[in-house]
């Protein structure tokens, strides 16, 4: 991969910072989106704004042509059979509430969610909304020392009243891999639905999702270089055709009066009103930027950039590294003995360093791990060795200042 060519296809990696060049280290929260994404999305603007599957005019032809192939690339990047099960949402949190909302609508009293402690609150909190209507029970398997998933206890919290599993690909706290295909594999076993957050993991991995076998698989476009506010919800042919509408109004019906209305198949039944169109391109062209740079060539770079930068963070004395799983992204959450995560982000940041602080929204794991919070560096495949070399120069810099 050539680096300096990379970086130079994002604009705002060559900004700087407290007069300091940019170390954009934050790629868990949100990634950076290169030229050919945010010149999409301007010529669309520019040149082809107009709704879609309303008009007869050309431009709407076009933009509902442009839509709609944005979902034909989105369907091969995850292997999905049909691309009709490619839904467009607003991001992985919407995602999994529309899953809640609508086949949630099957489950019955007594009823159990299987979860696990590594789990974001977008894949908690819709759950516990869902539970609370619906007198179900959430069942939460634990994780081993290294921040790995316990696949014995996840194992043993399966069973036959157990209808879900939901649990996360990557987690976004310690960059744990998860073994998202056993883990389906063992909840298929006992007939569960199974939903895979996909949103840490599509920046960074080949995600196949009938190799791993599951059900639903959810994901945000602003965490994989396109824009925010949409997002991916795939689900299996038979499941979507069979739920309820999630919301409700222009574009997902066939008939309405006022006795009765009737719905659209899918994609359109759950795509009600008029969605984030130039959104929905902007993450095909950000789907066709992954694919020049090539999938396999992203996992490998950002694995040495991972080990170089554990390495050179394992040195520093005082500093603990949550999440050491044998099967990680390039996630390092850490603590420094006696300094908050807080005053750590923003003395980073005073060198150009940008990192996240806080809970992650994960604050079941944060508990379970003993802190209010962690700093967490978060690489994506633009960065490079020497921006680890500014980081942990940083992080030395502020030990001095609490020294
Ligand atoms: C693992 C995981 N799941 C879900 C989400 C929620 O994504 P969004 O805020 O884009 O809906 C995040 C965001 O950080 C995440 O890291």
């Amino acid at each position: 991969m050539n680096i300096a060519a990379v970086r130079s296809d994002f604009p705002i990696l060559s900004r700087e910072v407290s007069g300091k060049p940019l170390v954009y280290l934050d790629n868990g929260a949100t990634t950076q989106k290169p030229r050919a994404v945010i010149d999409k999305i301007s010529h669309f603007f520019e040149y082809e704004n107009s709704n879609i599957h309303r008009g007869v005019h050309y431009l709407s032809m076009d933009a509902t042509d442009q839509y709609d192939r944005a979902r034909v690339r989105l369907a091969k990047m995850i292997n999905a059979p049909e691309e009709r099960e490619v839904l467009f949402v607003r991001g992985t949190t919407e995602a999994i509430n529309l899953v809640t909302s609508s086949y949630g609508t099957r489950l019955q009293q007594g009823d159990e969610i299987l979860l696990t402690l590594m789990e974001h609150h977008a894949n908690i909190v819709p759950w516990q909304l869902l539970a609370e209507k619906r007198g179900l029970v959430i069942q939460v398997a634990g994780i081993t020392e290294k921040g790995e998933l316990d696949l014995d206890d996840f194992a043993a919290k399966l069973n036959s009243r157990t209808k879900v599993a939901a649990f996360t690909h990557v987690s976004n706290a310690l960059g744990t891999i998860n073994p998202v295909k056993e883990m389906t594999r063992l909840a298929k076993e006992q007939g569960a639905m199974v939903l895979v957050d996909g949103a840490q993991a599509v920046p960074h991995l080949c995600v196949d999702v009938q190799d791993i076998g599951c059900d639903f698989y959810a994901f945000s476009s602003h965490k994989m270089f396109g824009p925010d506010g949409v997002g991916v919800l795939w689900g299996k042919e038979k499941l979507l055709s069979s739920m309820p509408p999630y919301q409700g109004g222009g574009d997902m019906i066939e008939q309405v009066s006022f006795e009765k209305t009737t719905f659209r198949g899918i994609p359109e039944r759950f795509e009600a009103g008029t969605p984030n169109i130039s959104g929905a391109i902007g993450l095909g062209a950000a789907v066709d930027y992954l694919n020049g740079i090539g999938h396999a060539e992203i996992e490998s770079y950002e694995k040495e950039l991972l080990d170089y930068a554990g390495a050179a963070m394992g040195e520093i004395e005082g500093l603990t590294i949550h999440g050491t799983a044998e099967d990680k992204v390039g996630v390092i959450s850490f603590t420094l003995a006696g300094i908050h995560p807080h005053d750590i982000g923003t003395i980073l940041d005073t060198e150009g360093v940008a990192i996240r602080a806080g809970h992650h929204c994960a604050q079941p794991l944060m508990d379970h791990l003993k802190v209010s919070g962690t700093a967490r560096a978060s690489f994506a495949f633009y960065n490079t060795t020497q921006e680890a070399d500014s980081l942990v120069a940083a992080i030395c810099k502020v030990q001095k200042m609490f020294a």
